[in-house]
């Protein structure tokens, strides 16, 4: 995936800005996962063992020219379906009538900050054709992107949802794609 590994290096090259305490955000974390009916991921989803020290997690600061292209990428691309404010669609965790499952928000309320950063890639770039052959108990309407967007502007629109986290989701999403690129 040099796509993920470039995402991550470009984060690291901009250095360090907060610390959030890793304890408090494992507690938000554990909170945060109840088992609703959600689309499965056909790899592994989020660690179920993390230290519980004082280990820091630093969030890399985002860049505003990447924020700024992805939120024209989004509003082109996205918020038909996802919401012009991330907030996806009415009921989202329960299936439509025919198994497709519904438009889920990006903000903090979805599941989206659930994965890290690879995932989210494949996520855009293959959309619902990512699920085919897997026993996942729904279909998924989402369209591949992979051939519509470009590399960069996949980064972006990522970078446009990261955004609009709270530093504690957006610390356990990063720390989830560090962990995930090892
Ligand atoms: C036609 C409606 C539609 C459009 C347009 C659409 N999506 Fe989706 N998207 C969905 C549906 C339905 C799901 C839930 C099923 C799935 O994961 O494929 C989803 C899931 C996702 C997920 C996975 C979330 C998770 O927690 O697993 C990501 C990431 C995502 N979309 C990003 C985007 C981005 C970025 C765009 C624009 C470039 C976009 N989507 C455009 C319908 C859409």
């Amino acid at each position: 995936m040099t796509l993920a590994v470039n995402l991550v290096s470009a984060y690291t090259r901009v250095g360090m800005k907060q610390v959030v305490s890793f304890t408090l955000v494992l507690l938000v974390f554990l909170a945060a996962c109840s088992p609703a009916a959600l689309p499965p991921t056909p790899t592994a989803g989020p660690p179920t063992s993390v230290q519980t020290d004082e280990t820091a997690v630093t969030l890399p600061v985002l860049d505003a020219d990447e924020i700024a292209l992805g939120e024209t990428v989004y509003a082109a691309n996205c918020a038909s379906c996802h919401g012009v404010n991330l907030e996806g669609e009415v009921d989202w965790k329960i299936q439509n009538k025919d198994k497709s499952f519904r438009n889920p928000p990006h903000d903090e309320t979805g599941h989206t900050w659930h994965h890290p950063d690879d995932q989210l890639i494949e996520a855009i770039q293959l959309g619902g054709a990512r699920f085919e052959g897997l026993n996942i108990g729904g279909t998924s309407d989402m369209p591949a992107f992979g051939k519509i967007l470009t590399d960069a502007e996949i980064t972006a629109v990522i970078s446009y949802i990261k955004n609009r986290w709270p530093d504690d989701i957006s610390a356990i999403q990063w720390q989830m794609s560090v962990q995930s690129e090892q």
